[in-house]
């Protein structure tokens, strides 16, 4: 199945720079479009060499693999309090859809996860069990029995990995590790549009008021994440190009792109039978 959206969300990420969202159609999918795109994503991947090794010298590898090892650590969580998130969400909205797409949605995280640790056992390098950076946000993650907190912190974070990967690339000549970085880039963007169309949905009945509060509320946050994976990550982040105000700036810029994602003026929505009464009744 190759629809009008799987074509808006398949993008080339063969720049240098991370890809920008692209956003044709100013409506938000229905999870059954995105369950959807989910499997095509899951049949069409980017071959990995794997039988060329780890490739990459000793002096790249010193540079990006402590920070590498933390991050696929990261990549790897069983998604089981997202899913009954998830579920709960889906019963008070009436979506059963949502459910399959998160569910998909986890798979391929888990997939970012054991390809990352395949490059690391393929490389010699032990995986990471433990990571102060993973446990501050899974003790957060316990935090986020609510589908809007939950995807607030994802795209964040999906949001540095946009640029994390992207340094990743630019720092190895490892064939290997440059693919995995181009096949997670490339489902990134998908990642992060499925998130902020969540939370256009999430935000749509908001007051004008209590929109500008939670964008403040977001401003704190997203700046405090982003000062956290500069520390933990500044070695492997400089050597993909990044200083720390182009990091620092890049970062905004990318979480700027979802800001406009997940305005729920940006979308057409459906007139619904809830909209049209209230139209009705604002006539009479
Ligand atoms: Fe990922
Ligand atoms: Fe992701």
């Amino acid at each position: 199945m190759r629809s009008a959206m799987l074509e808006a969300l398949t993008l080339t990420t063969e720049s240098t720079e991370p890809a920008a969202y692209v956003n044709t159609a100013p409506v938000v999918r229905a999870s059954a479009e995105w369950v959807a795109y989910f499997r095509h994503n899951a049949a069409n991947r980017i071959p990995v060499p794997w039988d060329e090794g780890a490739g990459a010298s000793p002096e790249e590898l010193a540079e990006i693999i402590e920070s590498l090892r933390a991050w696929q650590l990261g990549e790897t969580s069983d998604g089981s309090r997202l899913m009954r998130a998830a579920s709960r969400y889906a019963v008070r909205m009436n979506e059963p859809g949502f459910v399959d797409a998160i569910q998909l949605f986890i798979a391929e995280e888990q997939r970012h996860g054991a390809e990352l640790g395949k490059y690391l056992d393929l490389a010699g390098v032990p995986r990471k069990g433990r990571d102060w950076g993973d446990t501050v946000f899974r003790c957060f993650r316990h935090l986020l029995h609510q589908m809007e907190v939950w995807a607030t912190t994802v795209v964040m974070v999906e949001s540095h990995a946009m640029l994390y990967y992207a340094a990743i690339r630019r720092a190895t000549s490892s064939t290997v590790l440059r693919k995995i970085c181009h096949q997670i880039l490339r489902d990134e963007v998908p990642h992060l549009r499925f998130q902020c169309e969540r939370l256009a949905i999430l935000h749509r009945e908001r007051s004008r008021g209590l929109l500008a509060l939670t964008m403040g509320f977001h401003r704190v946050l997203f700046t405090g994440i982003t000062l956290a994976v500069w520390v933990g990550h500044r070695r492997a982040l400089r050597a993909g190009g990044f200083t720390f105000g182009r990091f620092w700036r890049s970062a905004w810029t990318q979480m700027g792109k979802a800001w406009r994602a997940m305005n729920p003026r940006a979308y057409h929505w459906p007139v619904t039978s809830r909209a049209l009464s209230a139209l009705s009744a604002r006539a009479g």
